[in-house]
């Protein structure tokens, strides 16, 4: 099998920013609430006529310029999204079009905030096996497409942005372990109840609100503390590694609180985490590839580090992969 890593990585975040104090004036809120529940301070909203797609093509031309590649040489495109700009054709043939990528095979996946993780795992396996040669993995969002912005308990949660990494064979690190889990019995915990066959968008859907996310916020946090934890330690196990090898944890940015409590089980301490929760919010799979992204580019990863991802998500999913940069 060949060693697969990660040659280039790029970022978009819409320049528009939504601070807590804005959000004051929206809804029943306040910044200390929100600062002290969540850790978050503001998120990046897209334009109303910006979709997942626009932000995708954006961090994709900059992770390929970063890996030395043209658009032509990508064999597969996997977008992790939640958030597509309609339900079908996928995000990711969409962005093939708009960069040209011709010979690559596309799709999306549905694995909300675990879908960078997931997307990562796959890619891996094709490229390690040697069907594709080159492979784009995104995680975009537009979550602020299906707020409530009327519902205090999610809106203050969630921001856009993406980002992506192109994977290739490598003669020395690249990815060292992964591990992937779901249990659909917990699909009631958070969701959008209506706009798919089960509930296909009526007037009576629109008037309910029930083409936004809905979470059941308490029993998630607990079961997001139990699942990274397990995602962190199996994927460990996996590689044959202990959490005092590990240089750098980039977790899913869902809450500042869970990150911690999973530091705290894990026996890891803070500098050993990257946040980027605080400028951001939850953006879904685009959190865990962000965040990649920005400790990379901030110069807190460096060759021959181990780091570990570890996310959680509506599924209920949950992954994460050991990498060595
Ligand atoms: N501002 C002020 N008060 C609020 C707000 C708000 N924005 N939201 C809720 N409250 C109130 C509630 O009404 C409640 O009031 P009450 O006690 O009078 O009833 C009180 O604050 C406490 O509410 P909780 O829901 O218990 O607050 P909690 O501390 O659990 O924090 C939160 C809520 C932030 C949502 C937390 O539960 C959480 O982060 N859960 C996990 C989310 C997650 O991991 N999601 C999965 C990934 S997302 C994805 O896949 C798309």
């Amino acid at each position: 099998m060949k060693k697969v890593g990660v040659i280039g990585l790029g970022e978009y975040l819409p320049e528009k920013i939504l601070t807590n104090a804005d959000l004051e004036k929206m809804v029943d809120t306040s910044d200390e609430w929100i600062t002290t529940r969540t850790g978050i301070k503001e998120r990046h909203i897209a334009e109303k006529e910006e979709a997942t797609s626009d932000l995708a093509i954006k961090a994709a031309k900059q992770a390929l310029s970063e890996a030395n590649l043209s658009a032509q040489d990508l064999d597969l495109i996997i977008v992790a999204t939640i958030t597509p700009d309609m339900p079908f054709p996928a995000v990711s043939c969409l962005l093939q079009n708009a960069i040209s990528a011709k010979k690559a095979a596309c799709f999306d996946i549905s694995a909300a905030c675990a879908g960078f993780v997931y997307g990562l795992s796959v890619a891996q396996q094709f490229i390690a096996c040697g069907t594709y040669e080159n492979a784009l993995v995104v995680g975009a969002e537009k979550l602020t497409s299906v707020t409530d912005w009327t519902d205090r308990g999610t809106c203050v949660l969630f921001g856009d942005g993406a980002a992506a990494a192109v994977l290739s064979e490598v003669k020395e690190g690249g990815i060292v372990a992964t591990y992937l889990g779901s249990d659909g019995g917990l699909s009631e915990l958070l969701k959008i109840p209506a706009g798919g066959s089960r509930n296909p968008a009526s007037k009576e859907t629109v008037e309910q609100h029930l083409h936004y996310i809905k979470m059941e916020g308490n029993e998630l946090f607990k079961i997001a503390v139990k699942s990274m934890t397990h995602a962190a330690e199996t994927v460990l196990e996996r590689a044959g590694l202990k959490f005092s090898d590990v240089d750098l944890i980039i977790p899913h940015q869902a809450n500042a609180r869970i990150i911690m409590a999973v530091a705290k089980k894990l026996g890891l301490t803070e500098d050993k985490i990257y946040l980027n929760i605080e400028r951001c919010g939850n953006m879904s799979s685009a959190s865990t590839a962000t965040a990649l992204c920005e400790a990379v580019k901030e110069g807190k990863v460096k060759k021959g580090d181990i780091i570990l991802l570890d996310a959680f998500g509506a599924g209920l999913v949950w992954g994460a992969c050991v990498i060595k940069w």
